[in-house]
């Protein structure tokens, strides 16, 4: 698999964590798109970079951070094509790829401790998306962006 990660400045240090979690994975090819520093950057620039390699194919998953969480998966949400989910436990982490076949993961860097986030981010490595009914609400969560004409 193949994961975009990219952080602003409120999460480096859970980026580098999440990192090392990623790595457990075989085959898992990993790419940082920053900020590596302590200077602040702002998040939606993270998320486009991202979401970017999402769309094109270039990743299968990516992962965005930020303090909360909160605007860098209001960002990503922006863009065509995305479906990220700012989850803080694991329940939501797994339905988010199971229900919702969630393409980003986000993460708050001032929110969730390693550990959780850790756990957090093997449920959304390892889920499946469930399809069936589900399919059916993705397919009219996408078929919004072509109503509001994006
Ligand atoms: C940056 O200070 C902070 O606003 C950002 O990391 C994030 O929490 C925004 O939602």
């Amino acid at each position: 698999m193949k994961i975009t990660i990219g952080s602003d400045h409120g999460a480096t240090e859970l980026k580098e964590e999440i990192k090392t979690v990623l790595k457990e994975f075989d085959g898992m090819e990993i790419n940082d798109v920053g900020t590596f520093g302590t200077e602040a950057v702002d998040y939606p620039d993270i998320a486009e970079k991202v979401c970017a390699d999402v769309v094109s194919g270039k990743a299968d998953r990516g992962i965005v951070l930020c303090g909360t969480g909160i605007g860098i998966s209001i960002a990503a949400n922006k863009i065509n094509g995305i479906r990220c989910a700012l989850a803080t436990d694991v329940y939501s982490a797994k339905m988010c790829r199971e229900h919702n076949d969630a393409n980003v993961l986000a993460l708050g860097g001032r929110v969730t401790g390693f550990g959780p986030a850790g756990e957090i981010v093997r449920a959304f490595v390892t889920g499946e998306f469930s399809g069936g009914r589900h399919a059916r609400r993705v397919d009219k969560i996408m078929a919004l962006q072509d109503k509001q004409g994006k």
